[in-house]
């Protein structure tokens, strides 16, 4: 089979392809014969960082495919079933750049019928990330449903980006009333897409305003990537018992916050890493995740907000780039075919 590589850190340039023994799952693992697999930053912020853990790694933790072998001990996971996969490469080398990858069966999750492959590629980072921001929050729900956050408002900053678009297609159909920022026309255009009730241009000194005149008493809950430039407007528009839930450090390592409203408004800064969040935070999210697949709300693509760029597998360092260098959407690679 096809796999691509890296045995130390680096540049793109770091990536190649080579030719590998079809791997056999152990007990308790799962073998998928990969069709798309998807690209998120982590997956070259790992490439490029310090050291990797293995002799070599095979990138990317997101794809879906085909179940074409299964371990001792597996029983809710079938040869032949469609699945979407998470943390391929998370504490392992076998991420999803190749043509059949081995995962543990926690980590592969049925993709309901009629979904393709090219959501369920785009699932696992970006929904997971956004799932857990949006149900961490002091009075909000835990779990994600119709109506579990109606009468909540939700700001999503940076709402044309992969995890912004699946925090807006998720509060949506929670029932909130989402607002989303985004730096252009185009991607206004594509928040809307996704669902967004309202769109707000940043910069703008009037932003605080604007978002007020939308949701007089605040909003509810922030999904923030940028606490470094937004944390006070945050603080600002949160409501009393708001959460600004962080995700990333876009556009900056370390933020300041006023402190004086922080408390009086008894905001929650909520951190959260996909990698460190937990199984139960994992499991409840892809529970959640695979009912809003069953009523068809997280579709993909640029009338659904998210263009998508595709890469055959043997330009993988090239959709890596793609990513790193801020491609609006999902950057995607063609693995394998459907009907293989
Ligand atoms: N903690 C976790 O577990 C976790 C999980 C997933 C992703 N991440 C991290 O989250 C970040 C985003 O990932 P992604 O896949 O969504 O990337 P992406 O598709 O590139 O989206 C990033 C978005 O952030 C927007 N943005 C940047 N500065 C902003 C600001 N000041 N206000 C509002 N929006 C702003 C960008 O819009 P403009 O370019 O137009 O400004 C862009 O739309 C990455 O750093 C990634 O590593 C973390």
């Amino acid at each position: 089979m096809k796999a691509i590589v890296y045995s130390g850190t680096g540049a793109s340039s770091v990536l190649s392809l080579v030719e590998r023994d079809i791997p056999d799952p152990g007990p308790g693992d799962v073998r998928v014969r990969v069709v798309v697999s998807g690209v998120n930053p982590t997956d070259w912020k790992a490439r490029s960082g310090t050291s990797i853990a293995f002799p070599d790694v095979v990138p990317n933790q997101d794809g879906a495919g085909v179940v074409d072998a299964v371990g001792d001990g597996v029983d809710d996971v079938r040869v032949g079933d469609r699945v979407w996969v998470y943390l391929a490469a998370h504490g392992r080398p076998t991420g999803t750049a190749q043509e059949f990858t081995i995962l543990p069966a926690d980590r592969v999750v049925q993709l309901p019928e009629g979904v393709g492959f090219d959501v369920g590629a785009s699932i696992g980072v970006p929904a997971m990330t956004a799932h857990r921001a949006l149900t961490v929050h002091e009075h909000g729900p835990s779990r994600l449903a119709p109506d579990a956050l109606a009468d909540r408002v939700v700001l999503v900053q940076g709402g044309a980006g992969a995890v912004g678009h699946a925090a807006i297609q998720l509060a949506v159909w929670a029932g909130a009333t989402v607002i989303a920022t985004v730096s252009s026309d185009a991607k206004a255009e594509l928040a809307r897409a996704a669902g967004a009730h309202h769109v707000l241009r940043y910069p703008d000194d009037a932003l605080a305003d604007r978002i007020r005149e939308i949701a007089s008493d605040g909003v509810h809950q922030i999904v923030e990537v940028s606490p470094a430039q937004n944390a006070a407007l945050d603080v600002d528009v949160i409501a009393n018992h708001g959460s600004i839930a962080y995700y990333a450090n876009n556009n900056g390592d370390e933020f300041t916050a006023p402190i004086n409203p922080s408390y009086a408004k008894n905001v929650r800064w909520q951190g959260l890493l996909l990698y460190t969040m937990g199984s139960a935070a994992h499991h409840a999210a892809t529970e959640d995740i695979s009912a809003a697949l069953r009523d068809g709300v997280l579709p993909v693509g640029e009338s659904a907000g998210l263009p998508l760029t595709w890469f055959p597998l043997e330009e993988t360092a090239a959709a890596h780039d793609a990513v790193e260098t801020g491609t609006t959407g999902k950057v995607l690679i063609r693995v394998s075919e459907e009907d293989a």
